[in-house]
């Protein structure tokens, strides 16, 4: 067995064990949240902070965002708007790999983050250590890595990628004749091999929510609603790629959604996505992909655990107290900054990165 499949095994007890211990965020009523609300708008004004969160987290801090200046966008856009936008404190709600990011590209401005404890599985599944290792049995390929990974391995590899941008890029290193090292997630790696055929060893990381996504009941779901258009986030199994009539980043999947003919969309990703998408798109019908099989009381659960943990409580209270600031070490961060701004300057010449500027 290579390192590359022996290693999400080991890691996998580890990240169900971190998942168990994720505390459930206390419920507030109709009143409570008016109130944090009040109270979070007040200082982002007297403390010139901007507020950035991804579409997986609650809708309520999604409108705040959207209310108050602030931005609500995919990884890529996310850390775009972050270094380009003039505040001097930046509050990335979304999880660790983000406020890492918007850090790393904006080493001045003091990034703060709801909760510190908000991790992601590919880069819990993603040890430095082990990952350099993989790339050095590999020593004439470049390393090309998801943007969800830790500030070592980004400062490890040649090129940073999200979503939005991983075909291209790949296919311009293609072009180049460049054969790739890619973390960590399995699924993306097999979309992106498939879609441009180049030569590449993958790392098995896995993201513990799109890799539940079930293709017997998306199959079943489908002869449900013949008409509607299945929309993928590529972290989801190759089989329910396959069914994909688009397949893209959070941000794509809502561009998709809205030029969409048809009246009915099943959207295999994280369900925070629907805020956003509702808005885009008001008048469809959106059905959550299915993440259970027929035994399951939920039939469709992909919400992150981490993203989950994001709060109007903990917003307000690391935006008060200004705690939950992310540090990142210089040397690494410079090292990181060379293959971030590769993608960024990449993105911007290929019209990838259509919003985010402020
Ligand atoms: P996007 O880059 O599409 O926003 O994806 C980030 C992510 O964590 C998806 O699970
Ligand atoms: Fe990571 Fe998956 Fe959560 Fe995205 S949804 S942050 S990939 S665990």
């Amino acid at each position: 067995m290579s390192l590359a499949e022996k290693v999400p095994q080991a890691l996998q007890a580890k990240i169900e064990k971190i998942i168990d211990n994720v505390k459930p965020s206390p419920w507030l009523n109709e009143t409570q949240k008016i109130d944090y609300i009040a109270k979070i708008k007040a200082l982002l004004v007297e403390k010139s902070a901007v507020l950035i969160a991804h579409y997986y987290v609650d809708d309520d801090i999604q409108a705040l965002a959207e209310a108050t200046g602030g931005y609500v966008s995919d990884s890529l856009d996310m850390a775009n708007f972050g270094a380009k936008h003039k505040a001097d404190k930046l509050v990335v709600c979304g999880v660790r790999f983000m406020g890492e990011t918007a850090k790393i590209l904006s080493p001045e401005k003091i990034v703060i983050m709801p909760t510190l404890e908000a991790e992601c599985s590919l880069d819990l599944g993603c040890p430095i250590d082990e990952f350099s290792a993989f790339c050095d049995q590999h020593p004439d390929h470049i390393v090309v890595v998801y943007a969800n990974t830790s500030v070592e391995v980004k400062a490890r590899a040649d090129w940073i990628v999200t979503s939005s941008n991983a075909i291209p890029i790949v296919e311009n290193l293609m072009a180049e004749g460049k054969k790739i090292v890619w973390g960590p997630d399995r699924h993306l790696g097999q979309y992106i091999n498939n879609k441009t055929g180049a030569e590449m060893v993958l790392w098995q990381g896995y993201c513990v929510v799109h890799d539940e996504f079930k293709l017997n009941e998306l199959e079943l779901l489908m002869t449900r609603y013949p008409e509607a258009e299945v929309l993928v986030h590529p972290e989801s199994p190759e089989g329910v790629i396959a069914k994909a009539d688009f397949v893209g980043s959070t941000k794509q999947i809502i561009a998709a959604g809205q030029r969409s003919e048809s009246e009915t969309l099943i959207i295999a990703t994280d369900h925070g996505l629907f805020y956003k998408m509702n808005q885009a798109a008001p008048n469809k019908r959106l059905i959550p992909a299915p993440t259970g099989d027929k035994s399951a009381t939920c039939k469709s659960c992909a919400h992150c655990p981490w993203m989950a943990m994001n709060t109007l409580i903990n917003l307000y209270e690391a935006l008060r107290d200004q705690t939950n600031v992310i540090e990142v070490d210089e040397v690494m961060r410079q090292r990181a900054l060379v293959p971030l701004n590769r993608m960024l300057t990449f993105s911007r010449a290929h019209g990838i990165l259509t919003a985010g500027d402020a």
